[in-house]
């Protein structure tokens, strides 16, 4: 298969070969403000199953449907919490996918055979736009081959779809660089499946009451989310999470490396730290810029294989605003494996 890539520049002239593309259940990637996506038409099953094939993502894992206006959500979800109605309205278009129980409009194979859907609204004006002229709601997971680290650049998506997807719309790097925050509001007291940039903090206060964090359950078996359960953010090295001061890290692993001239070891840090390190190292950016890391993140795991590493480093980055999110990453990219110091 040929894929197309489209400047941004040329959306409007090629509004009708995209409408077209999602029309005949094939795949068109966007970029949103978190991270890019691979975009079918949700109410189509035949549309998702090419999502799940061209992904190789288990069909128990249910998709996000994309929405461009808010008042869509009623088309999609039975039953929206007063609680619920607050946060689309603060919140929406933005990085937050609510959980709601479905109607039947929207097929079994979009939500991994649940009875329940999560919806968003991107903020992202090619996201939005591209909804908007093809007239449906656009099933969108990340764009990454499964259990690999989501994209956030076009070459992202480029060295993993293409030649398996019909159209990709370059939309530069993607602003946030984390997936949206995931919440359940399906029942009561609403639950957190997975961090992102809209925090609970940010939540609770909107809705004046306390949310559930299961984001970072360890579980087997019957998940909450089922995303929970899979291998996630993996490059092709093995990652290790350090716990302790960050001058022992540099310790440890300036002494490990005569030890280990076979292995090739990077390690993934702020850039204030990278001259301590005595092998190469990977910049998320400054300790001091929270945004410019998350916006990283996903780039300097991506790096790692580019430079055929075997072991790749990195320091705990706490749990304050942003780092929870990251680290929710991070802890899955390193299978759990944490060395402490
Ligand atoms: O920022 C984002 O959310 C990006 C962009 C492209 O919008 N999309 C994204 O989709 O991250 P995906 O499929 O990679 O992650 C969606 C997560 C998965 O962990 C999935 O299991 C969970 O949301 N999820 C989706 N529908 C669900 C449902 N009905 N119940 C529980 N979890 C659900
Ligand atoms: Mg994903």
């Amino acid at each position: 298969m040929k894929t197309i890539i489209l400047k941004k520049d040329k959306l409007k002239i090629n509004q009708k070969l995209i409408k077209e593309t999602i029309n005949a259940s094939k795949l068109v990637i966007f970029p949103t403000e978190t991270v890019y996506g691979i975009g079918a038409n949700a109410l189509d099953p035949v549309a998702v199953k090419n999502i799940y094939k061209a992904k190789g993502r288990p069909s128990d894992n249910p998709l996000i449907l994309h929405i461009a206006c808010k008042n869509d959500v009623n088309k999609y979800a039975r039953v929206i919490d007063e609680k619920a109605l607050l946060l689309i309205n603060i919140f929406w278009p933005g990085p937050l996918t609510l959980i709601f129980k479905k109607k039947a409009i929207v097929p079994k194979e979009t939500t991994g055979g649940l009875n329940s859907v999560a919806i968003r609204m991107p903020d992202n004006k090619i996201a939005l736009s591209i909804i908007k002229f093809t007239g449906v709601p656009l099933a969108a997971p990340s764009a990454n081959l499964s259990g690999k680290p989501s994209s956030t650049k076009l070459k992202h998506v480029i060295d993993d779809f293409n030649g398996k997807v019909n159209i990709i719309v370059d939309g530069g790097s993607t602003r946030i660089g984390l997936e949206s925050t995931v919440l359940d509001v399906s029942a009561k007291p609403f639950t957190l499946l997975r961090p992102g940039a809209i925090s609970q903090a940010q939540i609770e206060k909107v809705i004046k009451e306390k949310i559930i964090d299961k984001s970072n359950q360890k579980i087997l078996g019957k998940v909450k989310s089922p995303g929970m359960k899979y291998t996630h953010y993996k490059p092709k090295g093995e990652v290790f999470i350090f716990e302790g001061k960050v001058n022992q890290m540099v310790k440890y692993v300036n002494d490990q490396k005569s030890n280990y001239d076979n292995k090739k070891i990077i390690v993934i840090c702020e850039k204030e730290y990278s001259k301590l390190f005595k092998v190469k190292t990977i910049s998320l950016g400054s300790k001091l810029d929270q945004n410019e890391m998350a916006h990283n993140l996903f780039d300097a795991l991506r790096k790692t294989d580019e430079l055929k590493t075997d072991l790749i480093y990195i320091h705990h980055l706490g749990s304050k605003n942003l780092a929870y999110p990251m680290m929710n990453r991070l802890i899955k990219a390193a299978g759990y494996k944490v060395i402490k110091v």
